[in-house]
């Protein structure tokens, strides 16, 4: 018998009170991704054929923060109880299907472990996710016979001192087939002490269907945290920057202290890099062989070859570095910033849009945006290409070779040719032939005699 098809629903309705604020929660960001993106991600890597999304507030701002082909989202316009939620969903779902539940504001929780509840469950039982916790607090409480075997969940609310007493939660996690969940959904009430529809409900039915209850219990505790406040938010967000740092760490990274690493993205990274602190990665950031990133470094898209040194304080968005080059302190590389093999871009250095040749210098202070440098190119420092005349860019060119004297501003278009020297402080307006020095200075004046002017008594 082949698996059935994997459909997930994603309870998301809350409004998320606790957060105090204008988004919906599950849009909340955790390493720099929505919360319930993290959940749609983990479904998508089980190979869930169709993410139904359950909400409640905010349907513009999900839809447009959120999309996928994969995606069906359903109102649920009151929030009647999770057994409620899952029942509306399950009106979209293919009842030959497997149905697993998963909520948008829980989104630690791992493939691995899902898969293991999914086994659990196979190809006709219910596999639930129980969590053994110190503190059970108001979870949903897992009663099992005198054999041990599961009998039913009692909500918080609806439980006796001695079901209060036990330590097996609920996480909320289920698989079940579609069919069966339909069918027992139908059979459910609000008549318990908070007058919802309890998804919980349906195991005691399954039970009375002489239908598996299979529990399974996640790797870590961690994985079953939900997000009701920012206070919740932050400490997710650590848990998550512990386990990429440790991972990370053990596939050969050295992070000079996982606690202040920040990954918002993906790092893929060479043999022997090592990161020093308050680096934050974001986007896809790849690294080649023995790269050294110093401290407070922001690097959002980039790419980088082997033995590039990146100094302290270096800010990079969809950028490019070739290898052995060196970056840094304080450069600032923006988008199409194609920085050459063995080239350096030094301290308060903006490149935009442009391509530095290769063993280029561009040492201190410069602008250089919408620019073609060549290679063995010495950029003196304050060069500053004009690019900009109010309404339009325009390009620069810089042969290979070149060497533009400091202070020099380069009014676009304009090209330097190769082996050409321009004189410091120079306004270069029209193009500048190779092997040639090409200045534009008012002629220095020395006036014999002049005197300083002195102050007049008032
Ligand atoms: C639920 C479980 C409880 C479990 C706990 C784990 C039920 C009845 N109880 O309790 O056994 O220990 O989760 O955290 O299921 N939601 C909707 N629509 C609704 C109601 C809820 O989408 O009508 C969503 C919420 O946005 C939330 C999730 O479902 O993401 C859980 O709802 P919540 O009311 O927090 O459930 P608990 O009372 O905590
Ligand atoms: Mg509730």
């Amino acid at each position: 018998m082949s698996t059935p098809p994997l459909e997930v629903i994603i309870l998301a309705a809350g409004k998320g009170t606790r957060m105090r604020s204008a988004l919906p929660k599950v849009l909340h960001e955790l390493a720099g991704k929505p919360l319930l993106q993290h959940v749609l991600d983990t479904s998508r890597q089980l190979g869930a054929e169709r993410l139904h999304v359950v909400y409640g507030f905010g349907g513009d701002q999900l839809r447009n923060a959120i999309t996928g082909d994969d995606l069906n989202w359903i109102l649920q316009a009151e929030q009647k109880g999770t057994g409620h939620a899952v029942q509306l969903a399950l009106e979209c779902v293919d009842e030959a299907s497997t149905a697993m539940v998963l909520y948008g504001d829980v989104p630690l929780v791992s493939p691995h472990s899902l898969q293991a509840m999914l086994d659990a469950a196979g190809h006709d039982a219910v596999g639930l996710m129980t969590a053994m916790l110190d503190d059970p607090a108001a979870y949903g409480r897992i009663i099992r016979d005198e054999n041990n075997r599961f009998k039913e969940i009692v909500e918080f609310s609806d439980a006796t001192d001695v079901q209060r007493a036990v330590q097996e939660i609920n996480t909320g996690f289920l698989a079940a087939p579609a069919k069966r969940l339909k069918k027992w959904l139908s059979g459910i009430n609000s008549d318990n002490a908070q007058g919802e529809f309890y998804l919980t409900d349906i195991f005691a039915l399954a039970v009375a269907d002489g239908v598996g209850v299979e529990t399974c219990q996640p790797v870590t505790s961690d994985e079953t945290l939900g997000v009701n406040n920012r206070l919740d938010l932050s400490v997710l967000e650590r848990i998550y920057q512990q386990q990429s740092a440790d991972r990370l760490m053990m596939q050969g990274l050295t992070l000079r202290d996982p606690s202040r690493f920040d990954l918002r993205g993906d790092l893929v990274h060479g043999q022997d890099c090592s990161i020093d602190i308050n680096t934050v990665i974001s986007g896809e950031v790849v690294l080649g062989d023995r790269v050294s990133i110093g401290p407070n470094c922001i690097l959002n898209n980039v790419k980088v070859g082997n033995d590039v040194e990146i100094k302290a304080n270096c800010v990079f968005e969809n950028a490019t570095i070739g290898v052995g080059a060196i970056i840094g302190p304080y450069a600032r590389l923006r988008p199409a910033a194609d920085i050459g093999p063995a080239a350096h871009i030094g301290n308060f250095v903006e490149v935009k849009k442009s391509t530095v040749g290769e063993g280029s210098k561009v040492n201190h202070l410069s602008y250089v945006g919408d620019t073609e440098i060549g290679s063995g190119v010495n950029v003196g420092a304050g060069v500053i290409t004009c690019n900009y005349d109010g309404a339009n860019k325009h390009r620069t060119v810089i042969g290979d070779d070149a060497f533009i004297g400091s202070d020099t501003q380069l009014v676009a278009p304009v090209s330097v040719g190769k082996g050409a020297t321009i004189g410091a402080g120079s306004t270069i307006t029209s193009d500048a032939p190779d092997n040639t020095l090409t200045l534009s200075r008012a002629t220095q004046v020395s006036i014999e005699g002049w005197q300083r002017p002195e102050k007049t008594e008032k």
